[in-house]
Formats: structure tokens, C-alpha cells, sequence
């Protein structure tokens, strides 16, 4: 096999100096190493399905919110989460509530970075994100989700998964085993219509009119992920607000994540590699 000239030069430069950012490219994103093979009217997620959910902790609570891990010391989150100013712990490549495997790991948080947009009040720029005390090391458990560039469409009615560990019904309780659930993008003006205009265009809807399906309480700060060209997993949403859950044209609403790709890039300082990278070094 050639191998191209520039894929040379950052072979070497990234052994030569084993950088976190090196990390994150020699392992590439929105993978599952795993699988080659709640969420309201969702299913019980299997074992590395979901590498980069998140769940965030508060010492008096337990799990309050989702995140998703999308570089070795970076989660993404709701900036909503964030109301409270209690001590939050992040726990990466968990499937059953608080079972920590050899796998797994936990983190403190360093730094939250709110959306200095974000508003309470209309939940427009929800979204936060989290540096970890110290990088986290990925494997077959823990790995990162892509971050998809700005121009990246996802386009209504393309199925999509939500996951996280949230109550399995409007007045139920949080699942123990993280849940899994098949949501379609529904188009702006769609969306508009059933929510009276509150839908921003930093926000994108998902679900089925029907209801029956959705995120709730808990999964809040979770990810919204689609599976691009069969290959890799992209951040679409962030699961952020809805009336009720579940119910018939009140779909659940999300952070629209490309609005953000180069507020990410910025606040990372580059530490979220973007795709181009890590397809360079997986060729
Ligand atoms: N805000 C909720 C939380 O804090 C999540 C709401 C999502 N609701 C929905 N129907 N999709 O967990």
C-alpha cells in the first residue's frame, strides 16, 4: 500500500508527540469497536452501543442530566443542566446506572463553558460544554462522537437514535439500563406549527407526530445521533425541551449542533478534531 504523503507527516508527527489531540486522531469518531455486528418508548441499549453517552452526577442528587463525549477531555451538553452550582461528576462508558465496569471511567468536572446566548426562557442556544479534570482513554466503551462540520444537513425524516437514561414515562421513574430510541427528523416548519413559532433556528426537531417515542425528563443534555453514509455517528441534537413526552404532535425539541460547530472548535481551542483528520489517518 502507498500511503499518501501528508498521511506520512501526521503518522509521524502524532507518534512522535502523543498529544490527547493525536489520541483523538488515530482513533477517529462516531465508531462503536464494539458492534460490528429510557427514553419513553425506547429499548434497553446493548453493552458499547452508545460509547459516548454520558451521564452527569450531582453528589446530592445522583444522574441530573446526558452529556456526550466528543474529544478525550470534552462533553457536550444542555446549557439548562447547568442551573444548579453543585459539584457535577461525569461517568463515561456506563450502561447500567452507577455499575462501573474496568472500562468505565469517571471524571470531575474543570470548567463548564455556557452559551453566552443561552435563555432560560425560550431554551434558545441551549448548550454547554464540559472539560473533564484530566482526558479521558478511549476503548471499546468510551469513544467519541463526530461533531458534524456546519454545512452538514440532516434531512427530515432520516431516522436517528436518542439515548440516556431518563424516565421511561411523563410521571415516571429514571431507567436503570441506559434506553435507546428511533426518532425522525421533522422539518422546521412542521415543527413550527406544532409549537406555535417557540422553535428557534438554533433548534431541531425530532420524534413521531403520532407520539409514543421521545426523550423525557433526564435525558436532557444527551445526544441525538445519526448514522452518516452507514459509516459514523454525528452529533445532530441535543436533547433540550418538549410539552410533556411522548405525546402527539409535541415532538421533542433539540439543540441543532451544526449552529455550534464552530463555537466547539473555538472553546476547545481545536481539541475536537475535525473529521477530515481522523478519515486522513483511518484510510
Ligand atoms: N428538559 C428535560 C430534562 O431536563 C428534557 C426534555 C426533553 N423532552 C422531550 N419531550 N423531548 O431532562
Amino acid at each position: 500500500m502507498r500511503i499518501p504523503f501528508e498521511i506520512t507527516i501526521l503518522l509521524i508527527l502524532c507518534l512522535h508527540n502523543k498529544s490527547y489531540k493525536c489520541h483523538a486522531v488515530h482513533v477517529g469518531c462516531g465508531t462503536r469497536p464494539r458492534k460490528r455486528a429510557k427514553i419513553v418508548g425506547g429499548t434497553d441499549a446493548q453493552a458499547g452501543s452508545w460509547p459516548w453517552q454520558v451521564s452527569l452526577q450531582m453528589e446530592r442528587y445522583g444522574h441530573v442530566c446526558g452529556a456526550s463525549l466528543v474529544a478525550s477531555r470534552w462533553l457536550v451538553s444542555a446549557a439548562h443542566c447547568f442551573q444548579d452550582s453543585d459539584a457535577i461528576k461525569a461517568y463515561m462508558g456506563m450502561r447500567v446506572m452507577n455499575s462501573v465496569s474496568n472500562a468505565a471511567a469517571t471524571r470531575q468536572i474543570r470548567r463548564i463553558v455556557l452559551h453566552s446566548q443561552y435563555d432560560q426562557f425560550t431554551s434558545d442556544y441551549d448548550i454547554a460544554l464540559l472539560e473533564l479534570s484530566a482526558p479521558v482513554f478511549f476503548n471499546e466503551l468510551v469513544q467519541p462522537v463526530c461533531i458534524p462540520a456546519s454545512s452538514h444537513a440532516f434531512t427530515s425524516g432520516t431516522s436517528c437514535f436518542v439515548t440516556g437514561w431518563g424516565v421511561l414515562s411523563e410521571e415516571g421513574e429514571l431507567a436503570t439500563l441506559l434506553q435507546e430510541a428511533t426518532v425522525n427528523i421533522i422539518s422546521h416548519n412542521t415543527c413550527n406549527k406544532m409549537y406555535d413559532d417557540a422553535v428557534t433556528p438554533r433548534m431541531l426537531c425530532a420524534g413521531n407526530i403520532q407520539g409514543g417515542v421521545d426523550a423525557c425528563q433526564g435525558d436532557s443534555g444527551g445526544p441525538l445521533v445519526c448514522l452518516e453514509r452507514g459509516r459514523r455517528w454525528f452529533l445532530a441534537g441535543i436533547v433540550s425541551w418538549g410539552e410533556g413526552c411522548a405525546r402527539q404532535n409535541r415532538p421533542g425539541v433539540y439543540t441543532r449542533v451544526i449552529k455550534f460547530t464552530d463555537w466547539i472548535h473555538q472553546q476547545t481551542k481545536g481539541q475536537v478534531q475535525p473529521l477530515r483528520l481522523s478519515l486522513l489517518v483511518m484510510i
